[in-house]
Formats: C-alpha cells, structure tokens, sequence
C-alpha cells in the first residue's frame, strides 16, 4: 500500500478527508490547510492523492483507502493514527450511480451506492470514533451529504435513500454522543459543479454529465463546499453547526432550477 506519513509532529488541529482525491473532498484539503490544519487526504486513486499532497506541501499527507473494503480501510486507519491523534473526520467519498427509475434501476448501482455513502461512511466513523473523542477539546465527524438526502426526485431514489441514510447516521450519532467530546456535522449542498460526479454518474457519458449544469449560472464549486467545511470546523468546540444546506441562487430544489437558454 501506497502512502505517505507526515515528518513532524501531528498538529492539534489534525483532519481525515475521505474523498480528497478529486472535487469536494481535494478542495478541502487545500482550504483546510491553509487554514492551519494538518490534514490526511484518503481516496482510492494514489496518483492523484500524491499530485494533491505535493502541491498543498507539508501539512497533507495521504494514505490510500478503499472505503468499501473492511481490510483496506483498517490498514488506512492504523497508519493515520500511527501518525498522531485526529480532531476531524470530514466523510466526502460518495458517488451517485444511475439515473433510473425505481422499476427498472440496477440492483449494483443501487448495491454500490450503499457500500461506499452509507456502509463506508459508517466504517470509518466507527474505527476512527474514539480518537475523535479524546482529542484536547473534543472531536468532530462531519459528513457531506446532499440535498438529495432532504428531497427526493425521479430517477433518484437510490442516491437519495443512501443520502437520506447518511443524514439520518449523522443526526442520530449526534443524539447519542450528547455529553461526549463530540460534535457532528452535516453539510448538504445541491447543485456543485466538479469534474467527475456526474460523469460517473452517467458512465462516462461526458454529454448527459454537461447538461446538469447547462445553462445554470454559477453553480457551486467544490470551493464554496470547502469553505463551510473549514468554517464550521472553525468554530469553538462547544459549538456544533448540526445543519448546513446551501445551494447555488440559481437552484430553490432539485426540480427548481433557473437555466440561460
Ligand atoms: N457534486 C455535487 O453536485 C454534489 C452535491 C451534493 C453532495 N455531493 C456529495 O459530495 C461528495 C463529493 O462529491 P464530488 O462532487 O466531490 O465527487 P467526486 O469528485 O466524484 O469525488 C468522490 C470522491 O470519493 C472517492 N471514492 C469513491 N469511491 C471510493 C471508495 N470506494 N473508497 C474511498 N474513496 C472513494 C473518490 O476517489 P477515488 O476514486 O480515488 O477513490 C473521490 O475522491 C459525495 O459524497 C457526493 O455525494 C456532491
């Protein structure tokens, strides 16, 4: 297994981004960092771990992860603790598979979208959990989610159900770590224009993957989605930011959306 341990010493403000070799999850990397976090970048493509971890400098290292698999995900968590204590869990790995309809949707699309938002978001909470707590001040596990975790909408079922199970992980952990070291926070964004989500949506389908954001003006970046991040794990330990949603202006719901022709 590929990965690369930091030299010095851990900071106190440490992080764990799952998802950090692409969108979201990169984005707030860098956004992290530079607001003085050390911070570990997981995701399954090295390259990309490794191009991101030499351009941010020091302060990121990575370790190679697959969150769907018990084994890898053990070995990534033992060699981020090995490398200090962790204040942060920032869940960003996710995907959305397929468009279709309940009737005829893919039992495999619908399978994978579990395994990775729902089973290993939960899988990394768990062992990375009671660190979290016992960092000086308390811990936070924070999870992005999506607003398809508020609204449903056709041909989305399947990502909506792993994201309104994602939501419902977070809320309920919140519940029962009242009186622990422990916050818990839930970033839902709609509409964020990345690289790759919806290309992997579609299979690759680089037409079906532009027309999502045709004609919306200014949709999100991964950068405003980092920038919540940071901030709400900014605020003091005692305060938990439990919700954010946020959205482009052009997007009032998944089936509201204003588009220049
Ligand atoms: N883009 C949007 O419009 C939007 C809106 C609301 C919410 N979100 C949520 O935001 C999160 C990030 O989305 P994004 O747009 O940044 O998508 P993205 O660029 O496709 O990023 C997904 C990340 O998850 C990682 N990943 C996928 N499978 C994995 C696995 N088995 N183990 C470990 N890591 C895995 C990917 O890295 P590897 O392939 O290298 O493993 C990648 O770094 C997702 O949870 C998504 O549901 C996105």
């Amino acid at each position: 297994m590929g990965d690369v341990i930091e030299a010095g010493a851990a900071s106190a403000k440490r992080a764990v981004v799952t998802g950090a070799s692409s969108g979201i999850g990169a984005a707030s990397v860098r956004a992290l960092v530079k607001a003085g976090w050390t911070v570990v970048a997981l995701a399954r493509r090295e390259a990309k771990l490794k191009a991101l971890v030499e351009e941010v400098g020091p302060a990121a290292s990575y370790v190679v992860c697959d969150l769907t698999d018990e084994a890898s995900t053990q070995a990534a968590v033992e060699r981020v603790l090995a490398g200090g204590p962790v204040k942060a869990l920032v869940n960003c790995a996710g995907a959305a598979f397929g468009k279709d309809p309940v009737a005829t949707a893919s039992l495999d699309d619908w399978r994978g979208m579990y395994e990775l938002n729902v089973i290993g978001t939960l899988r990394i909470t768990q062992k990375l959990l009671p660190g979290l707590k016992r960092a000086p001040g308390g811990g936070t596990v924070l999870v992005i989610s999506s607003t398809a975790g508020i609204e449903p909408y056709e041909g989305g079922a399947g990502y909506c159900a792993s994201k309104f199970a994602e939501r419902v992980m977070a809320r309920v952990l919140r519940l029962e770590q009242i009186g622990e070291p422990l916050r818990v926070i839930d970033i839902a964004p709609g509409m964020v224009e990345t690289d790759e989500f919806s290309l992997k949506r579609f299979g690759g389908d680089a037409q079906r993957a532009a027309a999502v954001y045709a004609g919306v003006p200014s949709p999100l970046k991964a950068e405003d989605i980092a920038e919540c991040v940071t901030w709400a794990l900014g605020q003091p330990d005692t305060v938990d930011i439990d919700q954010i949603v946020v959205r482009p202006r052009a997007e009032g719901s998944y089936t509201k959306v204003y588009r220049e022709r």
